[in-house]
């Protein structure tokens, strides 16, 4: 029986010669497990280490060190053709002057799948990615969209057990690209294929993906569902990527139970909750979302900092106050602007209170 993982990296390592002579670890010993049926997103900036990922599970690339399996066994000695895998590239590169069912079926003429058998498998592909009928349109005549379907129609075809996609959306405009993260998150759903996917960003990773790994400089630093991901970041990296954080230097003074009393440079001294040990002395910084902070409200059991307005940004939907405490630190408050009749709560250079509760922060330490 196998692992009831789709996929696992164990291990791996990949170095690179780099043109100056010197090795480059471009994934340096990451270890993954991913489960089948499972939408599991590698997120990090470019350079982290993604595609070289993606490239080892493929078999484009092989290991330095460590190993791959494909539910469960042990893809060393497999060569790319014969993995049970089939990857989405950015570059969709179609055939312009084939057709749409041409370039859907062309890599199943390779297999010598029969023709009666290939144009069934053609239009059930067509189906799965909203367009029906559409076999003997030329790839050329089709909209960026639309070859972005084909690209993912030409790799379903084949009925692979996972699918790569390497920043499938990338050359997409913003609009058409959020309509198909969810499109391609209810395809995932409906054909229950294990797929991993590839970006760099972070609100496409949060929208699709049942679990995340956050990637930087070849680790993995972080894998968890994207709530986890967002609300309990491990470290300052993963915060500060995924969605915005405010970082406020501090020294711990003291803990009792689960309760950190930290002096926040400069700024006034908070409590925080955290099921982690301090010692006092040791220098933290306490990680807060700026929608977890209110400005001038009356909040029970809260911290309240006194600050200066330094800006005010009107964003539609919110509002965004930039704080400037006396010690020089700063945060950026997001308030929503729920009511119709619009009023800012303050202007540039009024003093206002910064308020958060003991459960909004992380206390972070790297
Ligand atoms: N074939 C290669 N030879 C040398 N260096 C490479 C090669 N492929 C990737 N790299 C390097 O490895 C690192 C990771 O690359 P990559 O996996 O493409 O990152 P990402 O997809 O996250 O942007 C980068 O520094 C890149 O320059
Ligand atoms: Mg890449």
């Amino acid at each position: 029986m196998t692992s009831g993982f789709a996929v696992e990296m164990q291990d791996v390592l990949k170095q690179f010669i780099t043109p100056e002579g010197g090795i480059l670890s471009a994934v340096n010993h990451v270890t993954l497990q991913i489960k089948d049926g499972e939408f599991f997103s590698l997120l990090g900036p470019s350079g982290c280490g993604k595609t070289t990922s993606l490239r080892m599970i493929g078999g484009f690339e092989l290991p330095t060190d460590g190993k791959i399996l494909i539910h469960g066994k042990d893809m060393s000695q497999v060569p790319a053709f014969q993995r049970p895998v089939n990857t989405v590239f950015q570059q969709y590169a179609l055939f312009p002057h084939m057709t749409v069912e041409q370039n859907i079926s062309f890599g199943l003429e390779m297999k010598g799948v029969v023709r009666s058998e290939r144009s069934k498998r053609v239009s059930e592909a067509l189906e799965m990615v909203r367009l029906p009928g559409m076999e003997m349109r030329r790839a050329k005549q089709l909209s960026g969209g639309q070859q972005q379907r084909i690209a993912l129609a030409r790799a379903l075809v084949n009925k692979p057990e996972v699918l790569l996609l390497d920043e499938p959306l990338g050359a997409l405009d913003l609009k058409l690209r959020k309509e198909m993260q969810l499109e391609l998150k209810t395809l995932q759903r409906e054909v229950g294929i294990t797929f991993i996917y590839v970006t760099h960003d972070q609100e496409e990773a949060l929208t699709m993906s049942d679990r995340i790994a956050v990637m930087s400089k070849g680790v993995a630093l972080q894998v968890g569902k994207p709530e986890e991901i967002y609300e309990r970041p491990a470290n300052k990296f993963v915060a500060d990527f995924i969605g915005e954080t405010n970082f406020l230097d501090g020294v711990v003074k003291g803990q009792n139970g689960s309760l950190v009393e930290i002096e926040l440079t400069g700024t006034g001294t908070v409590r925080v909750e955290s099921s982690r040990k301090f010692t006092n002395g040791q220098q933290v910084s306490v990680a807060v979302r700026p929608e977890k902070l209110r400005l001038n409200a009356d909040i029970q059991e809260a911290n309240h900092l006194k600050g200066n307005v330094e800006n005010v940004i009107y964003i539609g939907t919110d509002t965004h106050y930039g704080v400037r405490f006396p010690g020089g630190q700063k945060a950026r408050v997001r308030e929503q602007n729920i009511t119709q009749a619009h009023k800012e709560i303050a202007i540039v250079g009024d003093e206002v209170t910064v308020s958060f509760t003991r459960t909004s922060p992380r206390i972070l330490t790297e």
